[in-house]
């Protein structure tokens, strides 16, 4: 039975990702810890927590040796939007705290999942059908990270042997937690809106197409990644993966099929826009095909029914 730790629990996917890691392998098995420890009650606190600073190696170490953990599911972040505000906090998190992470996890035998990002690419990566292994120079704080992070998890796999392995997720819509900062929030928060106003003014500019997912198959492919069999694996940091690629007027056509009234009006962000125009409009996911089996199950069409069925059941409950 494994024994895992997630750093970064209570955001938008730590909230669901531990949770799945608990039906699977146990709640005693998993624990989780954020920066923020009011945020790890609910769902969160079925089985163990605690608050960790990802920058606090000691702590970290402690804890790995308390719970005999056997692998590590590295979520902290700050996302690409907040990270254009606080570069230097995002390279201390990012970058440092990751190196922390892969410290901990060679000095006691641990696993390592580090999820990198569509913002590992840049305005000079070809944006269509973008390969597994292109050029990646990113413009943004968030995508120096990330490519740092996928170049020292390979560096730790070869040279000690750390079984490190990851994927660049694209855009993750959700309706548990709200999203923490991105770019692509903007297409969880077009469903929020949808339910509660019937209206939504898009920070991205028409045709501006992006990679996106659905959070079950976020999901399914952190846990798939780790229990793949590592002989096929011939790329490990990072995975391109993706599910769905469509821009603002296309997410605002399904919901129109579900709600036909609603209304969308654009306000663009420059700094979003700019961002946005830096990153794929979507990824060869071949390789997570061939290697690791990857096969996402959800489209943009039975996504926004699943969403917009859930976030009106919540809203009716007054949760939202
Ligand atoms: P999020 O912002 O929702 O959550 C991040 C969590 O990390 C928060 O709970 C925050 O409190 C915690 N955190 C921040 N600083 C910390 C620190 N110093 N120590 C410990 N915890 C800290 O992010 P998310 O959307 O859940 O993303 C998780 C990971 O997946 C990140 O690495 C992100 O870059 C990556 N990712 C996310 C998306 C997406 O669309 N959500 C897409 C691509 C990649
Ligand atoms: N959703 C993330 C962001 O926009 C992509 O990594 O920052």
């Amino acid at each position: 039975m494994k024994n895992i730790l997630v750093i970064g629990s209570a955001g938008q996917i730590g909230s669901e990702l531990t949770v799945e890691l608990r039906k699977r392998y146990g709640n005693d098995h998993v624990v989780a810890t954020d920066l923020d420890p009011a945020k790890l009650t609910g769902d969160l606190s079925a089985g163990p927590t605690a608050e960790l600073n990802i920058c606090d190696v000691q702590k970290l170490n402690d804890l790995v040796k308390e719970h005999k953990i056997d692998t590590i599911y590295n979520l902290a972040a700050l996302l690409s939007a907040v990270a254009e505000k606080k570069p230097q906090l995002a390279w201390e998190v990012g970058l440092n705290g990751h190196f922390g992470v892969l410290e901990v996890a060679r000095e006691n035998g641990c696993a390592v999942f580090f999820p990198s990002s569509i913002g590992a690419f840049g305005p000079n990566t070809p944006h269509k059908n973008t390969p597994q292994d292109t050029i990646q120079r990113p413009c943004t704080m968030y995508g120096v990270t990330k490519v740092a992070g996928e170049l020292a998890s390979d560096y730790y796999f070869k040279r000690f042997g750390v079984d490190t392995r990851g994927v660049r997720y694209p855009g993750i819509i959700s309706n548990v937690t709200l999203p923490g900062g991105g770019t692509t929030d903007y297409a969880v928060e077009i469903y929020y809106e949808a339910i509660k106003t019937g209206k939504f003014e898009c920070p991205l500019a028409k045709g501006t197409f992006l990679d996106m997912m659905y959070m079950p198959d976020a999901i399914d492919a952190a846990i798939d990644i780790m229990e793949a069999d590592p002989r096929p694996l011939k790329h490990r940091n990072c995975f391109n993966i993706s599910a769905m690629s469509f821009d603002p007027e296309m997410i605002a056509a399904a919901i129109k099929k579900v709600i036909p009234a609603f209304e969308m009006t654009y306000n663009v962000e420059p700094v979003k826009q700019t961002i946005a125009d830096s990153w794929p409009d979507n990824m060869d996911d071949s390789a997570a095909r061939k290697e690791w089996g990857w096969n996402p199950k959800w489209n943009l069409e039975n996504m926004t029914e699943d969403m917009l069925k859930v976030i009106a059941e919540r809203h009716k409950r007054g949760e939202i």
